[in-house]
């Protein structure tokens, strides 16, 4: 599947991390603070947020789709303005 990410990049393009690797930038064992979302990987290091990993009850490091869908208070445009690093494997 093509998913054009908020900047307009084709995510085709970006490289593939497996969940043991996204799992290294969970904000603890790393400084990258990475979190999946419908297969695509985005960097929220920037996020004031994200301090440490961790929003709201939820930790980076892993795909959170389900827990935006089900828990959020905000749609998926709150990634808008951070960059897609990578795809989930
Ligand atoms: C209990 C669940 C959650 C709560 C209460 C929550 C709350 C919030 C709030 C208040 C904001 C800032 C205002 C806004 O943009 O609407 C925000 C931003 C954001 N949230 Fe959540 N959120 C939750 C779950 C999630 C999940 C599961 C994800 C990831 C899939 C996520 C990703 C983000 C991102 C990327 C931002 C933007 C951060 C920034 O602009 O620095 N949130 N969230």
């Amino acid at each position: 599947m093509i998913l054009a990410t908020g900047n307009s990049q084709l995510t085709t393009e970006l490289p593939e991390y497996t969940r043991a690797q996204l799992a290294l930038r969970n904000g603890q064992d790393r400084d990258e603070i990475w979190v999946g979302y419908q297969g695509v990987i985005y960097d929220v290091t920037s996020s004031r947020l994200w301090r440490r990993g961790n929003h709201y009850e939820h930790w980076a490091g892993q795909d959170l789709t389900r827990e935006l869908q089900k828990d959020a208070p905000h749609t998926e445009h709150v990634f808008d303005k951070f960059h897609a690093v990578g795809r989930l494997k």
